[in-house]
């Protein structure tokens, strides 16, 4: 086999063989295919697409080429949760302790922030301790004992991804949903669990900004779990707006925390709950989505799942204390209240403006190894469809830094739209895709 044929007939609209799938991804491993031939060979699946079987094969293909987990040591079926990334999407940190209070067992893989969206790990790590570099034995072994572990994923999870990742960035061929399909599962295949539960967002903040694009992605990603024998759920979600009210990484533990005490925003509350429901349904513990959101509520309410992700942090060498007394966790110098300029409603908080002024007040990364703040970062007070009087407090910038505050209160009052008359509010759950469907 040739890596330039296969190229040419992808590049021809052509059909790949699962062998010539395979050819070039483990030649991209192995690195006996240069990049500008997988570069090549992304912008050729960029414009000619794939076929179901053909992005099964790619994505099981990527899967192979480092280390899998076996988590078949745990007793219980393994269901993984994945967000394709937003802005103040603090999901994780509620729904994993609220599945695992039900008896399900997480072991969950999660990622850093990049650009304008966070990670699960920058997260945790701002708990004072929290380890988030487990080895794999005692990562299956805190799973086995107390039934939750959240850990960051190690490079040698489908190194495929991580190579092809990085050319893709580089060469425009992000925007592709059998690229990002392939991507995303090869990591949750590689991850070990038995079934999945997917976040798809679309909107202005989202990879995927029109709903079509991102019922077509939740669908080929529902699609390969099928044929991989995973169940898997995709919810597809709004990222019209930010989903929480806090961006930044202790402020988002902060506001995992509140959640977990039934006291959170309510928009992140209700997707927590279906992203919880849906996981206890795949695992067998609920027979029917009425009770399993029966179910999950009942743990907000009884604040078990606080007393999961407490147990989870002290498993993890973290200082659990922070989940009464979140002023344990870091605390930026500066507050810094930013006003309404004018009365009416708010019709939009565009995620990607309020994800960008977190990122450059410190709380993300512009580039992969930039180093982080984990105390800073925006809290929102008002939503789309809230009044507002000139002069109300539409967020709060926590900031380490006097000279960031004006650059950032300038992009957030560029991210609010504000309008006399009173706005349409847009859906949270647009969509449920199921293996059934596909
Ligand atoms: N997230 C991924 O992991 N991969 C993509 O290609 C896009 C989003
Ligand atoms: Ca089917």
């Amino acid at each position: 086999m040739h890596a330039v044929d296969i190229i040419r007939k992808k590049r021809d609209g052509g059909i790949l063989t699962a062998e010539e799938i395979q050819y070039m991804i483990e030649g991209a491993t192995a690195g006996s295919i240069p990049d500008y031939q997988i570069a090549a060979f992304c912008m050729a699946v960029y414009f000619q697409g794939m076929t179901s079987n053909e992005t099964t094969a790619l994505t099981l293909a990527m899967a192979q080429s480092g280390k899998t987990l076996d988590l078949s040591a745990i007793p219980g079926v393994k269901v993984d949760k994945h967000s394709t990334g937003g802005v103040a999407d603090t999901t994780t940190l509620v729904v994993a302790p609220l599945v695992a209070s039900l008896g399900v067992p997480v072991a969950k893989m999660s990622g850093r922030g990049l650009g304008h969206t966070g990670g699960t790990i920058d997260k945790l790590e701002s708990i004072p301790g929290f380890r988030v570099d487990l080895e794999s034995e005692e990562f299956i072994r805190q799973v086995t004992n107390l039934g939750i572990s959240i850990i960051g994923q190690t490079a040698q999870l489908a190194p495929a991804d991580g190579l092809i990742y990085a050319l893709r960035d580089v060469t425009a061929t992000v925007e592709s949903i059998p690229l990002i399909a392939s991507s995303i599962m090869s990591k949750k295949l590689a991850a070990g669990a038995d079934a999945f539960v997917l976040d798809v967002k679309t909107g202005k903040g989202a990879f995927m900004k029109t709903l079509d694009d991102a019922v077509e992605l939740a669908k080929t990603m529902v699609s390969i779990g099928a044929k991989s024998n995973r169940t898997t759920t995709a919810l597809v979600t709004d990222m019209n707006q930010p989903l929480g009210m806090a961006v930044g990484n202790a402020l988002e533990v902060r506001e995992a925390i509140l959640t977990l005490q039934n006291q959170g925003p309510k928009r992140l509350t209700a997707i927590c709950i279906a992203l919880a429901a849906e996981m206890i349904l795949l695992a067998g513990v609920a027979d029917t989505q009425e009770e399993a959101r029966e179910q999950v509520e009942k743990q907000l309410q009884s604040g078990a799942g606080l007393r999961m992700l407490e147990k989870l942090i002290a498993a993890q060498g973290g200082d659990s204390k922070v989940v009464h007394d979140p002023t344990l966790l870091p605390q930026a110098k500066f507050t810094f209240a930013v006003k309404a300029p004018a009365d009416g409603y708010i019709h939009g908080v565009d995620p990607m403006q309020i994800g960008v002024s977190a990122m450059r007040l410190g709380a993300g990364r512009e580039t992969k190894d930039s180093p982080i703040n984990l105390a800073v970062g925006i809290v929102l007070e008002r939503e789309i469809g809230n009044p507002v009087k000139q002069g109300d407090t539409l967020a709060v910038v926590h900031a380490d830094r006097e000279e960031h505050i004006s650059e950032a209160e300038r992009s957030i009052l560029a991210a609010f739209e504000i309008r006399p008359d009173k706005p349409e509010i847009p859906p949270l759950i647009y969509k449920r895709i199921t293996s059934d469907d596909v």
